[in-house]
């Protein structure tokens, strides 16, 4: 079994080890620090999980092109999995259900659950949390049931999840961290970095036009040199976590 998933900020990963934590023999690729770079084949017999953030209401766009360029299936079964920050994940199972349909895979059960807002770390702080874990561990006993009795040859009637199919333009996130004066210029963000935004000759710059705002960069950062900053971003951050107070669940979809 193939788990995959893309977590700058650690709660992806979290999520996607608690549902397959009673799993057997769960091989994991971390789209973050290991890039597909070439056709990956899961065969027909090997079920696999692809678990993606939710970056404005969709799955990040640099993992989408990679795994509709290089994930390959072969009619075997998929969980699909959509983590976001207590606002909403919008369209982003819907989209990551038909991109494994597309690219042969057959997905058989599909969650959303919450995680700590990446940018705006009051909202959702702390979570996934216990009740969370749970729940996510039981998705993982339900989903290793319906991958048992997947039978490739049988009809495959997709099954329904929240979201649009249509999807819409995505708008981007306008809040870049920014380095402040204890850099060591030690270069661990910069080579971590997913988009290229940090030069390594001088890693205190963050070039806002490529930087897609994962945080990979600020949870990497030995000294906590890099961080949110700034008026608009106070303003916001203060708005969301009105906004986002209201504690919602885990939804899963069979
Ligand atoms: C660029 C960006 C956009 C985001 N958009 C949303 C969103 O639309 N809805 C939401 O609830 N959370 C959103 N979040 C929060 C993340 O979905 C959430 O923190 C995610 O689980 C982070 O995963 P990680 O800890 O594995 O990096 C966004 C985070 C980032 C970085
Ligand atoms: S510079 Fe932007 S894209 Fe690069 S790691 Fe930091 S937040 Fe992510
Ligand atoms: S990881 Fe931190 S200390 Fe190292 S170069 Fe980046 S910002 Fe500077």
């Amino acid at each position: 079994m193939t788990s995959i998933y893309f977590s700058p900020k650690g709660t992806t990963q979290a999520t996607a080890r608690a549902i397959t934590s009673a799993w057997e023999g769960v091989t994991e690729r971390d789209l973050l620090t290991e890039p597909l770079r070439e056709p990956v084949v899961i065969p027909a017999g090997e079920p696999v999980l692809v678990a993606m953030p939710v970056y404005a209401g969709r799955i990040p766009g640099l993992c989408r092109e990679m795994l509709e360029r290089y994930l390959q299936g072969s009619g075997g079964p998929a969980v699909a999995v959509a983590v976001y920050g207590n606002r909403d994940y919008d369209d982003a199972l819907a989209e990551l259900q038909d991109l494994l349909e597309a690219k042969g895979f057959r997905v058989v059960a599909a969650g959303a659950f919450v995680a700590e807002h990446s940018i705006f770390t009051q909202v959702a702080a702390g979570r996934p949390d216990e009740r969370d874990r749970a729940a996510m561990a039981g998705f993982g006993t339900e989903c290793r049931e319906r991958i048992a009795a997947f039978r490739p040859e049988g009809a495959h009637t997709p099954i329904v999840v929240k979201g649009s199919h249509d999807l819409r333009p995505v708008k981007g996130v306008p809040f870049h961290p920014a380095c402040g004066p204890a850099c060591t210029k030690c270069g661990q963000c910069a080579r971590l970095c997913p988009a290229g935004a940090i030069p390594a000759d001088d890693p205190t710059v963050t070039d806002g036009e490529k930087c897609i705002s994962c945080g990979a960069c600020i949870r990497v950062c030995p000294v906590q040199a890099r961080s949110y900053q700034g008026e608009a971003y106070a303003k916001t951050a203060a708005g969301f976590a009105v906004k986002c107070a209201a504690r919602r669940e885990p939804e899963l979809f069979f």
